[in-house]
C-alpha cells in the first residue's frame, strides 16, 4: 500500500505534484538541493491552496494539514522511507540519470521510480537503474493542481503491475490518466509542440502578430491560451528542448525548430519566467 510519496525537485512541477499528493492524503517528502528552493516551493503551495480557501473550497485547518503533510528535505537519503518516488527536476538527461541512480540505491527494492519528464525517453532513464520493470513515466501538466491529465508512459521494460499501481495512484491523486507507450514527445508534446512551433513560424514569416495568432486559436478553436502565450507559460527553452527531442527522435525535418524560437532562447527571452518571450511581462 502506498502512503508515503517522495518528490524530487520542488520547482513548478514538483511543488504542484507535492501539493496534489498531500491534498489526496499522502505523506510527502519533497527533496531539493537547497532550503531556499524548498521554502519557495512551500510558499507557492500555500498561495495556491489559499485560492481555494478564499473560494470556500478548503478550510484554513485543512490547508495547514496539507502543508504539514509535506516534509521538505535536502537529503535524498530521506527517500529510504517512501513507497513511491516521482522525479520532477530540470529536463536534462544527465541530471535525471544521476538522480535516478542515487534514488535506486536509496529506495527499497519494491519502490516504483517515476519520472515527470516531458519528453526524455522513459526506456533510457529506466536503463540507468537496477529496476527498469519498476520504472515509469508520470507526466503531469502545468498547473498541476488545475489540469486533470496525467500521461502514464510505459518504458520498454515497465511491468503491468507497475503500470496498474501508477494508474491507481494517479486516480487517488484525483487525476485522469491515459496510457502511452514510450515514443518521442509521448502524445502530449508530440501534438502540442508542433502547433506551438508552427505558430512561431507564422510569426517569423510575418503572417500575423502574436496577439492575432493567439486570438485565432483562443476564439476560433476555444483554446484557453493561444500557442504563443502558452509557449511563454511553459518556457521557450523547454519548448525548444522538446522540439529538438522530436527532431532527433524521428529524424524528420517536419519537427525542425523555428529559428525565431532558437533566437529568443539565445537572447534569454524564455517567456514569463524571464519577463520576456513572445510577449513582455
Ligand atoms: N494553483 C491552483 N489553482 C490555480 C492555479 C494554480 N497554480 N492557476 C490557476 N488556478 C485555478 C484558479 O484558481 C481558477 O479556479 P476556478 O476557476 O475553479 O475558480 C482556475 O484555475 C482558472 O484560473 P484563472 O481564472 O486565474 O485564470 P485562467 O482562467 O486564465 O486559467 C489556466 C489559467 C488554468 C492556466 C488556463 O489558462 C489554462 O488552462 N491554460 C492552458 C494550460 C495548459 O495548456 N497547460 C498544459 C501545458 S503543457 C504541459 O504542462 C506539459 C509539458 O510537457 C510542456
Amino acid at each position: 500500500m502506498i502512503s508515503k510519496i517522495g518528490v524530487i525537485g520542488s520547482g513548478t512541477m514538483g511543488n504542484g505534484i507535492a501539493q496534489v499528493a498531500s491534498r489526496a492524503g499522502f505523506e510527502v517528502t519533497l527533496c531539493d538541493v537547497s532550503d531556499a528552493f524548498l521554502d519557495k516551493a512551500l510558499a507557492t503551495i500555500g498561495k495556491s491552496l489559499q485560492r481555494d480557501v478564499e473560494k470556500d473550497r478548503l478550510g484554513e485547518r485543512e490547508k495547514r494539514e496539507i502543508i504539514e503533510r509535506i516534509t521538505p528535505s535536502v537529503n535524498l537519503g530521506d527517500l529510504a522511507r517512501v513507497d513511491f518516488i516521482i522525479e520532477a527536476v530540470t529536463e536534462e538527461l544527465l541530471i535525471k540519470t544521476e538522480l535516478f541512480k542515487q534514488a535506486d540505491r536509496i529506495a527499497e527494492p519494491g519502490v516504483i521510480l517515476a519520472s515527470n519528464t516531458s519528453s526524455i525517453s522513459i526506456t533510457k532513464l529506466a536503463s540507468a537503474t537496477s529496476r527498469p520493470d519498476r520504472f515509469i513515466g508520470m507526466h503531469f501538466m502545468n498547473p498541476v493542481p488545475v489540469m486533470k491529465l496525467v500521461e502514464i508512459i510505459r518504458g520498454a521494460a515497465t511491468s503491468d503491475e507497475t503500470f496498474a499501481i501508477t494508474r491507481d495512484l494517479a486516480s487517488k491523486m484525483g487525476k485522469t490518466s491515459v496510457e502511452v507507450n514510450d515514443a518521442p514527445g509521448f502524445v502530449s508534446n508530440r501534438v502540442l509542440m508542433p502547433m506551438i512551433n508552427e505558430a512561431a513560424f507564422a510569426l517569423y514569416e510575418g503572417v500575423a502578430s502574436p496577439k492575432d495568432i493567439d486570438d485565432v486559436m483562443k476564439m476560433g478553436m476555444n483554446h484557453p491560451m493561444g500557442p504563443l502565450e502558452l509557449a511563454d507559460f511553459i518556457g521557450l527553452d523547454v519548448c525548444l528542448a522538446i522540439m529538438n527531442v522530436l527532431y532527433d527522435g524521428f529524424d524528420d525535418s517536419k519537427y525542425r525548430p523555428c529559428p525565431l524560437l532558437k533566437k529568443y532562447v539565445d537572447a534569454g527571452w524564455l517567456g514569463r519566467k524571464s519577463g520576456r518571450g513572445f510577449y513582455q511581462y
